[in-house]
């Protein structure tokens, strides 16, 4: 029977050698040019299971790859030349300070302090989207032509930031809502608020719609606790100073500013 099974045994190794080595008597001892022809199969067989296991673990550790933040950024925004920047948009855990009476430079009536600082949160130029972009930005398609940066600056599209246009509305909504403090001194209303009211009315509701849009697009999804408090007149407040990972803000502002391709 042994006999019989050689021929076959010859092509599966681990058999033979379970053979062998159970019964290592003299009659199923293989003849050397099938040792050395075993050893050579067995070699082949160690190779290619070794090789498998490197594989399998590469692709393991392919898929299970920690992603950059800059590759999740990409995967989940729309395309922007700052997301082609290596090092530009980072993250940071912060509890944003908004409890409800939280005292912020930002926060209260127009002083000429507190406007300067508003106005420079957002104005800024325009920086340049190459021009072969207009195909990603689905722009491509849509029969419009757009303005281009000056030739001396290149060949591409000039754009605003979207981040900076959303806090020119805050800005813009902000001062709207304390108007009096310009008109009961007879002065007139600053910014984007002086002109034609009709077009003033329309440039707010276009800020409220911008802001409620992005809003609903970002959908924030931070928890804002209940904090239970005796002393609050309902014995509770929400913590709205809840943490956020942010981008960094003023790093990306100062790209567009190093970047401005019209002022
Ligand atoms: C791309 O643009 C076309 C035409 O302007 C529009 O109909 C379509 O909804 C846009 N696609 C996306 C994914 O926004």
């Amino acid at each position: 029977m042994a006999q019989e099974q050689r021929p076959f045994l010859s092509s599966f190794p681990k058999h033979e050698e379970d053979e062998t080595d159970d019964e290592p008597t003299q009659q199923f001892e293989l003849p050397p040019f099938h040792r050395r022809k075993d050893f050579t199969l067995r070699l082949i067989c160690i190779v290619e299971a070794l090789g498998l296991l490197a594989l399998s673990l590469a692709i393991v550790l392919i898929a299970q790859r920690k992603h950059s933040n800059l590759e999740c950024t990409r995967q989940v925004s729309a395309y922007s030349p700052l997301l082609e920047e290596p090092d530009l948009v980072k993250y940071s855990d912060q509890d944003l300070p908004l409890y409800f009476n939280e005292k912020t430079e930002y926060r209260g009536p127009p002083t000429p302090e507190r406007e300067i600082l508003w106005e420079t949160l957002w104005h800024q130029g325009a920086f340049e989207v190459p021009e072969d972009k207009l195909d990603i930005m689905n722009k491509s398609h849509t029969g419009r032509s757009y303005k281009h940066v000056p030739p001396e600056v290149g060949t591409g599209y000039a754009a605003q930031l979207g981040v900076l246009h959303q806090l020119h509305c805050v800005h813009m909504l902000r001062q709207w809502s304390y108007k009096e403090h310009w008109i009961d001194r007879g002065l007139d209303l600053p910014g984007s608020l002086y002109g034609d009211p009709r077009l003033t009315r329309m440039h707010l509701d276009h800020c409220i719609e911008v802001l409620r849009a992005n809003i609903m697009c970002t959908s924030d999804v931070t928890p804002i606790l209940i904090e239970l408090d005796p002393s609050a007149p309902f014995g509770e407040r929400a913590d709205f100073r809840a943490n956020h990972k942010c981008r960094n803000f003023w790093d990306i502002r100062q790209w567009v500013m190093d970047n401005t391709a019209i002022p």
